[in-house]
C-alpha cells in the first residue's frame, strides 16, 4: 500500500480549517497525514489545537527571526525533518517568501481563499465580495505562486450570497464549503491527479 501524502500547514489564527483537514486525516481511507503544523503566531488557537492533538505543532517567530529568509529557513528546516510534501496554508497571513517557494514553490504549496478568485484577492475577499454586491461568492483552493492569490486555481466553489447576509453570515456559509474543498484538493493532489498546463490546472479521471 503507498504511504501517506505527508501534509505540513502553516497557520496564523484560529485554525479553523487545519482542523477540518485533521480531521479528514483521520478517516481510515485518506491518503494524507498531518506531519507538521507551523504558527507565525505564538497564542494561534489553531497551534493550541495541533499541540493538544499530539501533532508535531511549532511556533516560529519572524519578529526573532529576521530578515525573513532566516524566518523561513527554520520553518524549512522542520518541513524537511518531517519530510513534509505538501505545504497548506490555513489562515496563514504573510506572503510567501523566496526561500519557501524556491524549495515548495514547484506547484507544493497550496492556499484556500475565500472568495473566486481571481475576485476579490488579499484580505477580506467576503466583504469585498459583499461590497461590491456580487450576487454569488464562494472558495478558491490554489497552488501559490509569488503574488498574492495569483497561483494556478485547483478547486472552486460557489456560494450564492443573500440579500440579508451580513459579513458574518457570508463568512460561515463559505467556511463551510472551504472545510471540504481543502481536504478535496489535498486528496487529488496526493493521488496525483493535479496537471498543471499553462496556469491551467487540469484534473485527471
Ligand atoms: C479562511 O477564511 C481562509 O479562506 C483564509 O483565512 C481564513 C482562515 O480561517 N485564507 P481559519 O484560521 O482556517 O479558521
Amino acid at each position: 500500500m503507498k504511504s501517506k501524502g505527508r501534509v505540513g500547514i502553516l497557520l496564523s489564527g484560529r485554525g479553523s480549517n487545519f482542523e477540518a483537514i485533521y480531521r479528514h486525516s483521520l478517516d481510515p481511507g485518506a491518503n494524507f497525514e498531518i506531519a507538521a503544523v507551523i504558527s507565525d503566531h505564538e497564542d494561534a488557537r489553531g497551534l493550541t489545537l495541533a499541540k493538544e492533538s499530539g501533532l508535531n505543532a511549532f511556533f516560529v517567530s519572524p519578529i526573532l527571526l529576521k530578515p525573513k529568509a532566516a524566518y523561513e529557513e527554520k520553518i524549512l528546516e522542520i518541513l524537511n525533518r518531517f519530510k513534509v510534501e505538501l505545504v497548506c496554508l490555513a489562515g496563514y497571513m504573510r506572503i510567501v517568501g523566496k526561500t519557501l517557494l524556491h524549495a515548495y514553490g514547484n506547484q507544493r504549496i497550496i492556499n484556500i481563499h475565500p472568495a473566486l478568485l481571481p475576485s476579490f484577492p488579499g484580505l477580506h475577499g467576503q466583504k469585498q465580495a459583499l461590497d461590491y454586491g456580487v450576487k454569488v461568492s464562494g472558495c478558491t483552493v490554489h497552488f501559490v505562486d509569488n503574488g498574492m492569490d495569483t497561483g494556478p486555481i485547483i478547486l472552486q466553489k460557489a456560494v450564492e450570497i443573500k440579500e440579508t447576509d451580513t459579513e458574518e453570515d457570508l463568512s460561515m456559509r463559505i467556511l463551510t464549503e472551504e472545510h471540504k474543498l481543502y481536504s478535496e484538493a489535498i486528496t487529488l493532489f496526493f493521488h496525483d491527479k493535479l496537471k498543471l498546463e499553462g496556469r491551467r490546472v487540469i484534473i485527471l479521471p
